[in-house]
């Protein structure tokens, strides 16, 4: 009995044994036919530094156009898309990756994603979206002859248009208070150029900057009660924080201007700013033309040039703001 029962026994550990290697070698075969497979594929990195709508809109309009250009994720090409969650050493290791493994093309969504992809490859394409300052950023030495491997698209906005803006909705203003992020040098441009405007005109800058989004709201709080209106850039880390940007400040009845739609669509008040689904798609054309053997130096950087005015009117319901009649005309539907 105990002999039958043993014998019993290895003829179920052969049977189990045959079955685990069978397994094993179809494993094998997948994994061979896989490798085949993604290395005919280009392999193209997107890197995102944070969750926000506005990013998530270029993305969204990126990939799309780029399967109507030819390049659809899973045929042609395999994206790769990694968010860095507003962290600069997640920005990091994932640029590392991209470029130790060779991608065929990297997408950086916003300055300073762009700006840690440049700083870890020399010879991968970079194709960056959504830069306000590629110049003032580092990405480019020239907007028109970029050279080396990168180029890409800039939303750059003028803070001056959205004062004289801003002066049309609500005319009485002395004090701006700017909230932005000290080390976004997207943000900081505008910021400086928002100072030259204040000093032309005989305003007062007060600014409130920020490292991360957990100090926004103390930021924001900061500012009510001493600014007349609050303007903030096209800020990242601002603009992933927008809501409660918008709460503190719809409490104290302040304004916030903005340099980009859907920080109007999560509360602020008004912008004069660009459409994102365009500039996605824009930026996808270059990452065709980079895929069909174009050279990323070759390419100028390309400046959004049409603006809109967009307005959100429950928030001037809110802080009770009448917009101006021809200013509602001229604007855009969120
Ligand atoms: N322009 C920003 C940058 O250079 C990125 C960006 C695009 C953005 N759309 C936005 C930031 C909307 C805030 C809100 O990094």
């Amino acid at each position: 009995m105990k002999r039958s029962l043993t014998l019993l026994t290895s003829v179920c550990m052969v049977f189990l044994l045959l079955l685990s290697v069978s397994g094993c070698a179809s494993d094998k075969n997948k994994n061979a036919a896989n490798t085949t497979d993604s290395s005919k594929k280009l392999k193209i990195g997107i890197v995102q530094i944070v969750e926000h709508p506005s990013l998530n809109t270029i993305r969204e309009s990126l990939v799309q156009e780029l399967a109507k250009e030819g390049f659809k994720d899973g045929e042609k090409i395999s994206i790769d898309y990694q968010n860095a969650q507003g962290d600069q050493t997640n920005l990091k290791t994932i640029c590392q990756k991209f470029a130790n493994n060779n991608y065929d093309l990297i997408v950086a969504i916003a300055t300073p994603s762009a700006q840690a992809a440049v700083g870890e490859t020399k010879d991968i394409p970079i194709v960056f979206s959504a830069c306000t300052d590629p110049l003032g950023s580092g990405l480019v030495s020239n907007l028109e002859k970029p050279g080396k491997n990168v180029t890409g698209t800039s939303d750059a906005v003028s803070a001056e248009k959205i004062m004289e803006l801003a002066k049309r909705i609500t005319p009485n203003i002395k004090t701006i208070g700017a909230l932005y992020t000290s080390s976004e040098t997207n943000s900081v441009s505008v910021v400086n150029n928002l100072k030259e405007y204040a000093q032309k005109n005989g305003l007062t800058v007060k600014e409130a900057t920020v490292t991360n989004s957990s100090e926004v709201q103390q930021a924001a709080s900061s500012l009510v009660g001493k600014v007349d209106v609050i303007f903030s850039p096209i800020d990242n880390t601002v603009a992933s924080a927008m809501p409660v940007v918008a709460q503190v400040a719809n409490r104290a009845k302040t304004p916030v201007y903005v340099g980009a739609d859907s920080m109007v669509k999560d509360g602020g008040l008004a912008t004069y700013g660009i459409d994102y689904t365009v500039l996605g798609q824009e930026t996808a054309k270059m990452v065709a033309e980079i895929l069909n053997g174009k050279k990323a130096g070759d390419i100028p950087v390309m400046t959004m040039s049409k603006m809109s005015i967009y307005v959100n009117k429950d928030t001037a319901t809110a802080i009770g703001i009448k917009i101006p009649e021809d200013v509602l005309k001229e604007a855009k539907g969120l």
